[in-house]
């Protein structure tokens, strides 16, 4: 923790010893240990916030703004420990840890802009003797479980329009992660927002943890970002009190490159799109499909780039590829290409045995599309390509999965930009361009990718009620 300058940050988490122990994924060594909440503190927890939502709500709107305003501009005076943090224990190169504080501080401007527009509506009447409006509320507590590849970012995504519609929220990080998680909701304090409003809570363990928030009567909605797998056990468990969820769940983007794309930005943006973070977001290009007539100059020009990439510690300064989390991580990614090649796969650029929890970025061809390499969530540094001939039946594979978060087309021509960007079955789809996350626009998925927007005037509506109020006996 020497790395750290702002010694406030963790001051009243760190333990000498006892609790959970975060390691660094680039040598496993031991980073810190912080405390545990057995499951009755976590329903007390609950409870408090639900008190303090009582308080928080009545709040004006430009009070909480403040006050989100303030927490925004206490991270971004931190970034460089906060980036710091996200490095050492997420493995992610500076650079982009960096780029993910910032990121994660849009979210707070951006919300604690929208609170103050939560407007309900007037409703034309059906008879002059009442008036019909709505008016918008706090659901009430919000609670949320986040993942490590975003430790700071997806926080922030939920907990600023959480707050700024008047909800309290408590959330529990990832356990590989925990240090980002409780350092900025340390800023949050300083910045003046109540205890009883935001609470970090790590559990004994997970699951006792995620039974409180999805079964608790006082949690009212619940946000999840994670696998499908766990999120659709979530949302069973959340029907028990008919809670308001919000599901970010896996991906399995199609990077699509037509034969009238300009094949530079084509190569800028699958580098762009598949390698950050190590290949490890829901949003990373996970399978590429290529058209005949740009098929081998895309292939040509995509590994002299890939061959460029520096694998390292994400501390150095020129590391463009950090460790994956976990060496399960690393094993389930390595199966998948060994999986490939042994169905015919072929791997094009250099290739490298890495120790550690290393991955190689690693191209493939003649990958066959039924292998678990293109039909699942890869989660690593691993591209494989498809050569397709005609456009229907590419569009017929790039929906046919059961996920729909985002998706990625190349084309210079604007018919065919407005039929495709129409018929892909995904929450969002990036034209022309490989990384299209922004606090400005709405982030979520289809079909088995989750429920749910995070961001723009969407991500405040998932924290408000909607109140009809009928005014009769009125004169008119
Ligand atoms: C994610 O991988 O879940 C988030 C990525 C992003 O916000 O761009």
């Amino acid at each position: 923790m020497k790395q750290i300058k702002n010694k406030t940050l963790l001051a009243s988490v760190l333990t000498d010893g006892k609790g959970l122990q975060v390691f660094n994924p680039f040598d496993n060594s031991l980073i810190a240990t912080i405390p545990v909440s057995c499951q009755s503190r976590v329903e007390q927890d609950v409870l408090d916030l639900d008190i303090g939502q009582k308080v928080w709500q009545k709040m004006p709107a430009a009070e909480r703004c403040h006050l989100l305003k303030k927490w925004n501009q206490l991270i971004l005076e931190n970034e460089d420990d906060l980036a710091r943090l996200i490095t050492l224990e997420g493995g992610k190169p500076l650079k982009e840890a960096l780029g993910e504080v910032r990121y994660g501080a849009s979210f707070i401007e951006w919300f604690a802009e929208e609170g103050r527009r939560a407007y309900g509506s007037t409703i034309p009447s059906p008879s002059n003797d009442r008036t019909l409006l709505t008016v918008k509320q706090a659901i009430g507590v919000a609670a949320a479980i986040t993942p490590w590849n975003f430790p700071l970012a997806m926080i922030t995504r939920k907990a600023a329009p959480a707050l700024a519609a008047g909800c309290s929220f408590i959330c529990k990080p990832s356990e590989s992660t925990p240090l980002t998680a409780f350092a900025v909701t340390e800023l949050a304090y300083q910045a003046g927002i109540p205890k009883d409003v935001l609470r970090m809570v790590m559990g004994e363990n997970a699951h006792d943890v995620g039974e409180v928030f999805t079964y608790h009567s006082s949690v009212r909605k619940f946000s999840f970002t994670g696998s499908t797998l766990v999120g659709r056990k979530l949302q069973m468990q959340c029907a028990s009190t008919i809670k308001r969820t919000s599901m970010e769940l896996g991906g399995n983007a199609p990077f699509i490159v037509f034969d009238d794309a300009d094949i530079d930005s084509a190569i800028e943006g699958a580098m762009a799109s598949k390698f950050r973070n190590a290949g490890q977001t829901c949003v990373c290009a996970n399978r590429f499909y290529v058209q005949d007539a740009v098929y081998d100059e895309f292939v040509e020009k995509l590994v002299i780039a890939v061959d460029k990439l520096k694998v390292g510690n994400g501390l150095d300064e020129d590391t463009n590829i950090g460790p994956l989390i976990s060496m399960e991580a690393k094993q389930r990614v390595l199966d998948l290409i060994e999986e490939a090649k042994g169905r015919g796969a072929k791997q094009v650029n250099r290739e490298q045995k890495l120790g550690g929890q290393f991955v190689a970025p690693t191209v493939l061809v003649d990958v066959e599309h039924d292998r678990p390499l293109v039909q699942g969530e890869i989660f690593g540094p691993v591209l494989p390509i498809i050569r397709f001939h005609d456009e229907e039946t590419m569009i017929d594979m790039a929906n046919d999965t059961i996920y729909g978060l985002a998706s990625y087309f190349y084309s210079q021509d604007m018919n065919r930009i407005w039929r495709v960007a129409h018929r892909l079955e995904y929450g969002m789809v990036g034209v022309n361009e490989g990384v299209i996350s922004t606090e400005v626009a709405p982030f979520g998925g289809v079909k088995q990718s989750g429920n749910g927007r995070e961001g723009a005037k969407e991500g405040l509506e998932e924290y408000l009620e909607t109140k009809y109020v009928c005014i009769g006996g009125l004169e008119r």
